[in-house]
Protein backbone atom coordinates (compact mmCIF):
# COMPACT_ATOMS: atom_id res chain seq x y z
CA UNK A 1 0.00 0.00 0.00
CA UNK A 2 1.20 3.99 -0.66
CA UNK A 3 0.25 6.31 1.56
CA UNK A 4 1.53 9.80 0.88
CA UNK A 5 -0.75 13.19 1.44
CA UNK A 6 -3.80 12.75 4.20
CA UNK A 7 -6.68 14.85 3.01
CA UNK A 8 -9.81 12.99 3.17
CA UNK A 9 -11.28 10.13 4.45
CA UNK A 10 -12.35 9.96 0.69
CA UNK A 11 -9.52 8.08 0.18
CA UNK A 12 -9.92 5.73 2.58
CA UNK A 13 -12.99 4.09 0.66
CA UNK A 14 -11.63 1.10 0.32
CA UNK A 15 -12.26 -1.61 3.44
CA UNK A 16 -8.77 -3.73 2.80
CA UNK A 17 -6.96 -0.40 3.22
CA UNK A 18 -8.66 0.85 6.13
CA UNK A 19 -7.87 -3.44 7.63
CA UNK A 20 -4.43 -2.37 7.16
CA UNK A 21 -4.42 0.84 8.90
CA UNK A 22 -6.23 -0.81 11.58
CA UNK A 23 -4.41 -3.72 12.22
CA UNK A 24 -1.67 -1.64 12.02
CA UNK A 25 -2.97 0.72 14.76
CA UNK A 26 -3.11 -2.40 16.72
CA UNK A 27 0.30 -3.03 16.66
CA UNK A 28 1.37 -0.44 17.88
CA UNK A 29 -0.72 -0.43 20.38
CA UNK A 30 0.28 -3.13 21.79
CA UNK A 31 3.82 -3.07 20.59
CA UNK A 32 3.33 0.46 23.42
CA UNK A 33 2.09 -1.94 25.85
CA UNK A 34 4.55 -4.05 25.90
CA UNK A 35 7.12 -1.73 25.97
CA UNK A 36 8.53 -3.15 22.16
CA UNK A 37 9.13 0.19 20.19
CA UNK A 38 9.57 0.48 16.41
CA UNK A 39 11.87 2.78 15.42
CA UNK A 40 10.78 3.56 12.27
CA UNK A 41 10.80 7.68 12.16
CA UNK A 42 14.41 7.69 13.26
CA UNK A 43 16.77 10.23 11.31
CA UNK A 44 13.07 11.98 9.79
CA UNK A 45 12.06 15.32 11.20
CA UNK A 46 8.56 16.30 11.09
CA UNK A 47 6.75 19.63 11.24
CA UNK A 48 3.35 20.53 13.23
CA UNK A 49 2.16 23.56 11.50
CA UNK A 50 -1.10 24.75 13.34
CA UNK A 51 -3.09 27.72 12.75
CA UNK A 52 -5.83 27.08 14.81
CA UNK A 53 -5.74 25.74 18.91
CA UNK A 54 -5.85 22.02 19.09
CA UNK A 55 -5.01 19.84 22.03
CA UNK A 56 -5.42 16.69 20.81
CA UNK A 57 -4.53 16.40 17.46
CA UNK A 58 -1.37 18.56 17.61
CA UNK A 59 0.22 16.00 20.97
CA UNK A 60 -0.87 12.94 19.37
CA UNK A 61 0.83 13.63 16.84
CA UNK A 62 3.94 14.68 18.49
CA UNK A 63 4.08 11.67 20.91
CA UNK A 64 3.46 9.12 17.94
CA UNK A 65 6.39 10.82 15.62
CA UNK A 66 8.51 11.29 19.01
CA UNK A 67 7.27 7.09 19.83
CA UNK A 68 8.41 6.07 16.54
CA UNK A 69 12.34 7.56 17.15
CA UNK A 70 11.50 10.65 15.02
CA UNK A 71 11.74 14.41 15.50
CA UNK A 72 9.34 17.26 15.54
CA UNK A 73 9.34 20.99 15.38
CA UNK A 74 6.14 22.76 16.15
CA UNK A 75 4.37 25.81 16.17
CA UNK A 76 0.65 25.94 17.87
CA UNK A 77 -0.25 29.58 16.46
CA UNK A 78 0.98 29.70 13.16
CA UNK A 79 -0.84 33.16 12.34
CA UNK A 80 0.55 34.77 15.38
CA UNK A 81 3.92 33.44 15.69
CA UNK A 82 5.25 32.66 12.22
CA UNK A 83 5.73 35.18 9.08
CA UNK A 84 2.17 35.05 8.40
CA UNK A 85 1.67 37.39 10.94
CA UNK A 86 3.82 39.45 8.21
CA UNK A 87 1.46 38.50 5.36
CA UNK A 88 3.03 35.48 3.93
CA UNK A 89 0.94 33.73 2.51
CA UNK A 90 0.71 29.64 2.64
CA UNK A 91 2.37 28.64 -0.65
CA UNK A 92 5.34 30.11 0.67
CA UNK A 93 4.96 28.87 3.87
CA UNK A 94 4.60 25.35 2.88
CA UNK A 95 7.52 25.97 0.01
CA UNK A 96 10.01 26.73 2.76
CA UNK A 97 9.20 24.57 5.46
CA UNK A 98 9.09 21.46 3.30
CA UNK A 99 12.26 22.20 2.27
CA UNK A 100 13.50 21.73 5.87
CA UNK A 101 11.36 18.54 6.96
CA UNK A 102 10.26 15.23 6.30
CA UNK A 103 6.35 15.93 6.16
CA UNK A 104 3.64 18.97 7.76
CA UNK A 105 0.85 18.06 9.51
CA UNK A 106 -1.40 21.18 8.64
CA UNK A 107 -4.30 22.68 10.63
CA UNK A 108 -5.73 25.57 8.99
CA UNK A 109 -8.89 27.32 9.35
CA UNK A 110 -9.65 27.34 5.50
CA UNK A 111 -11.64 24.69 4.06
CA UNK A 112 -9.28 23.03 1.26
CA UNK A 113 -6.46 24.20 2.57
CA UNK A 114 -4.14 20.99 3.01
CA UNK A 115 -5.34 19.62 -0.87
CA UNK A 116 -3.84 23.06 -1.55
CA UNK A 117 -0.62 22.70 0.12
CA UNK A 118 -0.17 20.00 -1.51
CA UNK A 119 0.79 21.96 -4.61
CA UNK A 120 3.65 23.94 -2.71
CA UNK A 121 4.73 21.10 -0.80
CA UNK A 122 7.99 18.40 -1.61
CA UNK A 123 7.06 16.55 1.27
CA UNK A 124 3.67 14.58 2.88
CA UNK A 125 0.83 16.96 3.81
CA UNK A 126 -1.39 15.83 6.38
CA UNK A 127 -4.62 17.39 7.03
CA UNK A 128 -5.00 18.21 10.91
CA UNK A 129 -8.24 19.81 9.98
CA UNK A 130 -8.98 22.35 7.31
CA UNK A 131 -11.31 24.56 8.71
CA UNK A 132 -15.34 23.47 8.28
CA UNK A 133 -14.06 21.06 5.50
CA UNK A 134 -12.53 17.39 7.05
CA UNK A 135 -10.24 16.27 9.76
CA UNK A 136 -9.30 12.64 8.62
CA UNK A 137 -6.88 11.16 11.21
CA UNK A 138 -10.12 11.83 13.93
CA UNK A 139 -12.47 10.30 11.72
CA UNK A 140 -10.33 7.15 11.25
CA UNK A 141 -9.45 7.03 15.06
CA UNK A 142 -13.10 7.51 15.32
CA UNK A 143 -13.89 4.03 13.14
CA UNK A 144 -11.28 2.42 15.19
CA UNK A 145 -13.23 2.79 18.51
CA UNK A 146 -16.20 2.10 17.18
CA UNK A 147 -14.97 -0.82 15.95
CA UNK A 148 -12.81 -1.70 19.33
CA UNK A 149 -15.95 -0.86 21.22
CA UNK A 150 -18.98 -2.19 19.48
CA UNK A 151 -17.04 -5.06 17.56
CA UNK A 152 -18.93 -4.35 14.19
CA UNK A 153 -20.80 -1.02 12.55
CA UNK A 154 -22.46 -3.60 10.82
CA UNK A 155 -26.40 -3.42 12.15
CA UNK A 156 -25.63 -0.33 14.41
CA UNK A 157 -27.91 2.75 14.63
CA UNK A 158 -25.68 5.48 14.92
CA UNK A 159 -26.68 9.42 16.26
CA UNK A 160 -24.17 12.14 15.14
CA UNK A 161 -25.17 14.83 16.89
CA UNK A 162 -24.81 18.64 17.64
CA UNK A 163 -23.08 20.57 14.96
CA UNK A 164 -23.45 19.07 12.13
CA UNK A 165 -23.13 22.14 9.71
CA UNK A 166 -19.43 23.41 10.58
CA UNK A 167 -17.92 19.98 12.13
CA UNK A 168 -15.38 19.09 10.23
CA UNK A 169 -15.11 15.39 12.24
CA UNK A 170 -18.50 14.83 11.55
CA UNK A 171 -18.03 15.33 7.45
CA UNK A 172 -14.89 13.08 7.88
CA UNK A 173 -16.44 10.23 9.59
CA UNK A 174 -19.72 10.49 7.34
CA UNK A 175 -17.38 9.20 4.01
CA UNK A 176 -16.12 6.44 6.51
CA UNK A 177 -19.10 5.56 7.16
CA UNK A 178 -20.74 4.89 3.82
CA UNK A 179 -18.87 1.87 3.30
CA UNK A 180 -21.30 0.56 5.71
CA UNK A 181 -24.27 1.38 3.45
CA UNK A 182 -27.05 -1.21 3.31
CA UNK A 183 -25.67 -2.02 7.02
CA UNK A 184 -26.43 1.00 8.95
CA UNK A 185 -28.80 3.65 9.98
CA UNK A 186 -27.53 7.13 10.55
CA UNK A 187 -29.32 9.67 12.44
CA UNK A 188 -28.44 13.15 11.76
CA UNK A 189 -29.53 15.03 15.05
CA UNK A 190 -29.14 18.81 15.06
CA UNK A 191 -31.17 21.93 14.97
CA UNK A 192 -32.42 22.61 11.33
CA UNK A 193 -29.69 25.65 10.93
CA UNK A 194 -27.05 23.23 12.17
CA UNK A 195 -27.98 20.17 9.44
CA UNK A 196 -25.35 18.41 7.38
CA UNK A 197 -24.27 20.59 4.32
CA UNK A 198 -25.68 19.13 1.30
CA UNK A 199 -22.50 17.58 -0.38
CA UNK A 200 -22.69 15.36 2.57
CA UNK A 201 -25.99 14.06 2.16
CA UNK A 202 -25.76 13.31 -1.81
CA UNK A 203 -22.69 11.41 -0.95
CA UNK A 204 -24.87 9.22 1.80
CA UNK A 205 -27.50 8.98 -0.76
CA UNK A 206 -25.25 7.96 -3.93
CA UNK A 207 -23.98 4.90 -1.37
CA UNK A 208 -27.36 4.47 -0.34
CA UNK A 209 -27.23 5.00 3.56
CA UNK A 210 -30.13 5.27 5.36
CA UNK A 211 -30.01 8.05 7.19
CA UNK A 212 -33.00 10.42 8.93
CA UNK A 213 -32.66 14.45 10.11
CA UNK A 214 -33.96 14.66 13.73
CA UNK A 215 -33.80 17.64 15.72
CA UNK A 216 -34.89 16.16 19.23
CA UNK A 217 -32.65 13.71 20.60
CA UNK A 218 -35.02 12.28 22.70
CA UNK A 219 -37.10 10.68 19.67
CA UNK A 220 -34.71 7.85 18.67
CA UNK A 221 -32.35 8.00 22.25
CA UNK A 222 -33.61 4.10 22.94
CA UNK A 223 -33.22 3.01 19.62
CA UNK A 224 -29.68 3.73 19.09
CA UNK A 225 -25.87 1.79 19.63
CA UNK A 226 -23.86 4.83 19.09
CA UNK A 227 -23.99 8.46 19.81
CA UNK A 228 -21.28 10.35 18.74
CA UNK A 229 -21.44 14.02 20.02
CA UNK A 230 -19.98 17.18 19.30
CA UNK A 231 -19.41 21.10 20.23
CA UNK A 232 -21.30 23.69 18.29
CA UNK A 233 -18.28 25.28 16.94
CA UNK A 234 -18.57 28.79 18.19
CA UNK A 235 -15.23 30.10 16.43
CA UNK A 236 -17.41 29.29 12.76
CA UNK A 237 -20.74 31.31 13.56
CA UNK A 238 -21.14 34.83 11.75
CA UNK A 239 -21.96 36.34 14.80
CA UNK A 240 -22.29 35.58 18.90
CA UNK A 241 -25.69 36.13 18.52
CA UNK A 242 -26.13 33.90 16.67
CA UNK A 243 -23.86 31.30 18.32
CA UNK A 244 -25.76 32.07 21.70
CA UNK A 245 -29.36 30.80 20.11
CA UNK A 246 -28.02 27.45 19.56
CA UNK A 247 -25.22 26.96 22.12
CA UNK A 248 -26.70 24.30 24.41
CA UNK A 249 -29.00 22.94 22.38
CA UNK A 250 -27.64 19.51 23.32
CA UNK A 251 -26.97 17.62 26.70
CA UNK A 252 -26.15 14.34 27.29
CA UNK A 253 -26.59 13.51 31.39
CA UNK A 254 -27.66 11.49 34.04
CA UNK A 255 -31.11 11.12 32.10
CA UNK A 256 -30.10 10.22 28.69
CA UNK A 257 -27.92 7.75 30.46
CA UNK A 258 -31.07 6.23 31.74
CA UNK A 259 -32.90 5.89 28.40
CA UNK A 260 -29.91 4.81 26.43
CA UNK A 261 -29.10 0.98 26.13
CA UNK A 262 -26.99 -0.73 28.32
CA UNK A 263 -24.94 -1.73 24.82
CA UNK A 264 -24.52 1.25 23.53
CA UNK A 265 -21.61 3.80 23.22
CA UNK A 266 -21.02 7.39 23.65
CA UNK A 267 -18.12 9.03 21.75
CA UNK A 268 -17.14 12.62 21.44
CA UNK A 269 -14.10 14.05 19.41
CA UNK A 270 -13.34 16.44 22.41
CA UNK A 271 -13.53 19.28 23.55
CA UNK A 272 -16.17 19.15 25.17
CA UNK A 273 -18.24 22.09 26.47
CA UNK A 274 -21.41 21.79 27.96
CA UNK A 275 -22.95 19.16 25.73
CA UNK A 276 -21.70 15.95 28.32
CA UNK A 277 -21.95 16.98 31.67
CA UNK A 278 -19.58 15.43 33.54
CA UNK A 279 -21.50 12.69 35.88
CA UNK A 280 -21.25 10.81 32.08
CA UNK A 281 -17.60 9.93 32.67
CA UNK A 282 -17.88 7.60 34.80
CA UNK A 283 -20.49 5.16 33.05
CA UNK A 284 -18.43 2.60 31.31
CA UNK A 285 -20.66 3.86 28.21
CA UNK A 286 -18.38 7.04 28.10
CA UNK A 287 -15.49 5.97 25.31
CA UNK A 288 -14.44 9.35 24.47
CA UNK A 289 -11.54 8.86 26.73
CA UNK A 290 -10.53 5.51 25.36
CA UNK A 291 -11.23 7.46 21.75
CA UNK A 292 -8.37 9.74 22.23
CA UNK A 293 -5.74 7.62 23.72
CA UNK A 294 -6.74 5.14 20.21
CA UNK A 295 -5.49 8.57 18.13
CA UNK A 296 -1.72 8.11 19.51
CA UNK A 297 -2.17 4.92 18.09
CA UNK A 298 -3.82 5.10 14.81
CA UNK A 299 -1.25 8.67 14.11
CA UNK A 300 1.35 5.81 14.86
CA UNK A 301 0.38 3.72 12.38
CA UNK A 302 0.15 6.52 9.37
CA UNK A 303 2.94 7.68 9.99
CA UNK A 304 4.92 4.76 9.84
CA UNK A 305 2.72 3.38 6.81
CA UNK A 306 3.60 7.14 4.92
CA UNK A 307 7.54 6.15 5.91
CA UNK A 308 8.07 2.87 5.49
CA UNK A 309 5.24 0.75 3.88
C1 LIG B 1 -12.07 18.61 16.79
C2 LIG B 1 -11.58 19.58 15.73
O1 LIG B 1 -10.56 20.26 15.92
O2 LIG B 1 -12.21 19.59 14.68
N1 LIG B 1 -11.13 18.42 17.81
C3 LIG B 1 -10.20 17.42 17.66
O3 LIG B 1 -9.35 17.49 16.83
N2 LIG B 1 -10.32 16.36 18.46
C4 LIG B 1 -13.43 18.92 17.29
C5 LIG B 1 -13.76 20.29 17.82
O4 LIG B 1 -12.94 21.19 17.83
O5 LIG B 1 -14.90 20.44 18.24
Amino acid sequence: MSLYNIISTKQFLDKDLLKEVFSHAREMEEGEREGKRKNSLEGKILATLFYEPSTRTRFSFEAAIHRLGGEVITTESASHFSSVAKGEMLRDTIKVVSSYVDGIVLRHHEEGSAQRATQFSSVPIINGGDGTGEHPTQALLDLYTIKKELGEVKGMNIALIGDLLYGRTIHSLIYLLSLYNKGIKLYLVSPPQLRLPRKYKQHLKKHEVEFEEVVKLEKIIRDVDMLYVTRIQKERFPSQKEYNKLKGSYTIDKQTLDRLSSESIIMHPLPRISEISFEVDKDPRASYFRQAENGLYIRMALLDLIYNA
